[in-house]
């Protein structure tokens, strides 16, 4: 089974961001425990980052070929952005969302996500965790 993760802008900044509300790991940190989770899972995991929303957008349009799940972190696309959404809403896949920070307890521009309802499952505030808790699920299903 193959897995897209699929992280947003600014994520290339972890390890520089807030720890309180995103951990001391950085991103490469972040990858290699999300491969190493995978592997276990037996799931053939692809991670990417990008700050480019049209980038971001053409991974999850390969997805719909490529992959068979994909899991998606939009950062601050996330709580605005209907390009993605709409591209997610192309796909027959399982998506599961993620989000470091418990974003339901923050700001509250971060309560709205317009992705949220096509997500399996949402998993936010368990840090890198939550990544596991996704691939767990997706190789549960
Ligand atoms: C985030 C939460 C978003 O509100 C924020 O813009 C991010 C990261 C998270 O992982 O907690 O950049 O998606």
């Amino acid at each position: 089974m193959r897995v897209y993760v699929l992280n947003g802008v600014n994520l290339n900044m972890l390890g520089r961001r807030d720890p309180a509300h995103y951990g001391t790991l950085t991103l490469p940190e972040l990858e290699g425990r999300i491969r190493v989770w995978g592997e276990a899972l037996g799931l053939d995991v692809v991670c990417r980052q990008t700050n480019a929303e049209s980038e971001y957008v053409e991974w999850i349009q390969e997805a719909l070929d490529g992959a068979d799940a994909v899991v998606v972190n939009p950062a601050a696309w996330t709580h605005y952005s209907y390009a993605i959404r709409d591209a997610l809403e192309l796909l027959p896949l399982p998506i599961v969302e993620v989000h470091l920070s418990a974003v339901d307890q923050r700001e509250e521009f971060r309560r709205v996500s317009v992705v949220r309802d096509l997500a399996a499952l949402t998993v936010s505030g368990k840090g890198s965790d939550g990544y596991r808790e996704a691939l767990e699920f997706l190789a549960g299903r």
